[in-house]
């Protein structure tokens, strides 16, 4: 059991189905949150959410779409229908498009980045905001993954950085505007940790090469991100919005002379 509590908390996980948002699930409920997965491979979520409750955990599995208004609202349809209001979103759904540069990539490469990785941060935001409001949820708290690229990056991941520099700033600009509402806004901002959005970089011949550019000398454990996660999710974290927690084994303060 975690130090932190998170006993009639209700948090919602997009892109739950596989990497950082299906650990976050099982460290969430573990913690007392009852959870609602979502993403599009709902066979996936059906997995972990039965893993959840065979921990004794409470969880739900509701297909979601962040990229498409409709589906973003039945996800919440779907998740007050079983576990009434929601406190907490953690906007996690995400994507790469693969080592490409911005001569490289399409409008297709483009529209996909973007809409997978900021627009949704908004629609889900905006869809949750507007239910904090109707339900009269106290203590509202979006919780936003964001990454090391959103300020410093490596050549062929635009627009991947680009989306991330995005999330930063919407975290930020978010925090003003939803504090009249009672919902923080904070982001969490991961350096490199192996999971599909990162296999591309840490699996090639360059990895050995870039590990020794991180000053803790290597790469991320999920792990390493549960307790900026639990604390951020808790009442421990009620004094802050518009942070952005870097949690990278300080890549982001690497020599500039490596
Ligand atoms: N891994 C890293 O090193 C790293 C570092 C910093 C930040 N991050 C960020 O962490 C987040 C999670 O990524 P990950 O590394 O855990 O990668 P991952 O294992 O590929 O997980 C990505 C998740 O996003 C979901 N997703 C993608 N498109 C979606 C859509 N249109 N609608 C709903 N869900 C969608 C996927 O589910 P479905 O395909 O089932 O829909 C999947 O569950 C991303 O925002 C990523 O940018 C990762």
């Amino acid at each position: 059991m975690s130090s932190f509590d998170l006993n009639g908390k209700t948090i919602a996980i997009t892109g739950a189905s596989s990497g950082f948002g299906h650990h976050f699930a099982g460290v969430l409920a573990d913690a007392g949150a009852k959870v609602i997965l979502g993403a599009r491979r709902t066979d996936k979520l059906k997995e972990r959410v039965e893993e959840i409750k065979a921990a004794g955990g409470e969880a739900v599995a509701c297909p979601l779409d962040v990229r498409d208004s409709a589906s973003v609202q039945a996800f919440f349809d779907a998740a007050e229908d079983e576990f009434g209001a929601i406190n907490v979103l953690v906007n996690n759904a995400g994507i790469e498009s693969g080592a490409k540069t911005y001569l490289m990539i399409d409008e297709d490469d483009w529209d996909n980045v973007l809409d997978t990785n900021l627009k949704s941060v908004w629609m889900m935001s905006k869809a949750f905001t507007e239910r904090v409001i109707k339900h009269e949820v106290a203590g509202g708290n979006i919780i936003n993954i964001s990454s090391l690229t959103d300020t410093r990056t490596i050549k062929g991941q635009f627009p991947y950085a680009v989306s991330k520099g995005g999330v930063t700033r919407m975290t930020e600009v978010m925090a003003l505007e939803a504090a009249r509402y009672g919902i923080r806004v904070n982001a969490l901002a991961p350096g490199y940790i192996l999971t599909d959005v990162s296999r591309i970089l840490l699996e090639s011949e360059a990895a050995p090469t870039f590990r020794k550019a991180i000053p803790l000398r290597r790469f991320g454990d999920f792990e390493d991100l549960d307790g900026p996660l639990l604390m951020l999710a808790s009442d421990s974290s009620a004094y802050m919005t518009g942070s952005v927690i870097r949690i990278d084994g300080g890549h982001a303060v690497q020599s500039l002379t490596m």
